[in-house]
């Protein structure tokens, strides 16, 4: 073997790397020269078969070779990478001047835009918003609430329940009737019919003075019409302190709902009953469609009901460990499907939860 055997191999390698067009042909090459079997690590092999005074020259001319084709290769292969990059870009379907596809903002749901417009009004008179859980026990929603154990709200009719704490095997059930049940091991857990379980848990991590709403979806055993829906949404609001009066509670509602509505509208108390009050009302304004002349929307009475209030009552406070010689305080419930439906003139409630766009997009922000 001679050195110019050595440029032989170099000057062809070098000439078909230079004319590979892909990078699949460049490989082809290295392998044919510099491979296991190629034509220089061949050549590098056979040093030892060629007469020692030659050796040395021979030798550093092959691996002299041998980087001079490495070299070549891997500049060629960047090249062929980045042509062969920018042609797979062109050949996509990828046409990056498109314009991109409008996605239309749809406006606050009007519940969500009404249960803000309360919170505002509240937060503007000093309250803070606390949020609890959907799913209750029987102590929250009705026991510490001053409910009796037979009240009809706790029964089945009316109230979501989740565990059923009376769920007893059947041969407890068949020796005696109801009456003869031991009493529950569990307690109940039922989504909760009102925001006023709040109240509670609210005032056993609070130390009285308390002014504070409780935004939230509150769930009943009601069938779908004009005016139910099985879940619907509340405002609860609580204020507890020294010396509170039935006249702060008149004060704060007729301030919120003449904020809501307009200054003008009348507002009228009734006396009610709530467990949890006393004394308690039920809070009425004047029909804001017909302006009390009467319509189907008030029942032709001028006045459409919109809360419950009270002043809370002592066994309340007892329950939450208040001292209730010291404390007074009041409490109120609004629905807000009711406001809303008053404030916009829609006349069916379930139009609320069925997101039909038709309907949605009436009202615009
Ligand atoms: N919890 C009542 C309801 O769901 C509303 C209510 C009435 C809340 C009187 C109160 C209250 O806090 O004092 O209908």
């Amino acid at each position: 073997m001679a050195a110019d055997q050595v440029q032989a191999v170099l000057d062809r390698a070098l000439a078909d790397v230079a004319g590979a067009r892909s990078t699949s042909d460049l490989e082809q090459v290295r392998v044919r020269v510099l491979g296991r079997s190629g034509e220089l690590t061949g050549l590098l092999r056979a040093l030892g078969g060629i007469p020692a005074s030659e050796r040395p020259r021979v030798g550093q001319e092959a691996n002299r070779a041998k980087g001079r084709v490495e070299a070549a290769i891997a500049e060629r292969q960047e090249a062929l990478r980045t042509a062969e990059h920018r042609q797979s870009l062109d050949a996509s379907t990828l046409d990056l001047t498109l314009p991109g596809r409008y996605t239309p903002p749809g406006p606050v749901h009007l519940i969500t835009r009404v249960m803000d417009e309360i919170i505002e009004i509240f937060e503007g008179l000093g309250f803070s918003v606390a949020e609890g859980p959907e799913v209750e026990t029987d102590y929250y929603n009705f026991s510490a609430l001053n409910f009796p154990d037979d009240h009809p709200a706790r029964d089945m009719q009316d109230t979501l329940y989740l565990a059923k704490p009376w769920a007893r095997p059947a041969e407890t059930v068949r020796g005696g009737g109801a009456s003869a049940l031991p009493a529950p091991a569990q307690p109940a857990t039922l989504l909760r019919t009102h925001t006023s379980a709040m109240q509670i848990r609210y005032m056993e991590s609070h130390t009285p003075p308390v002014r504070v709403i409780a935004p939230g979806r509150v769930y009943r055993r009601d069938n779908l019409d004009l005016t139910h829906t099985p879940m619907f949404q509340q405002v609860e609001g609580l204020v507890v302190g020294e010396g509170v009066t039935m006249g702060d509670l008149k004060g704060t509602l007729i301030g919120f709902l003449r904020e809501l509505f307009t200054p003008e509208t009348p507002v009228v108390f009734r006396p009610s009953f709530f467990p949890y009050t006393e004394p308690s009302a039920d809070v009425f304004i004047g029909c804001q469609q017909c302006h009390g002349s009467g319509c189907a929307m008030c029942k032709r009475t001028g006045f459409i009901e919109v809360l419950g209030c009270g002043m809370v009552h002592p066994a309340v406070f007892e329950a939450v460990g208040y001292d209730a010689t010291k404390v007074t305080g009041f409490a109120f419930g609004v629905g807000i499907e009711r406001l809303a439906l008053l404030m916009h003139g829609v006349e069916d409630i379930r139009l609320f939860y069925e997101n039909d766009l038709r309907f949605l997009e009436q009202f615009p922000q």
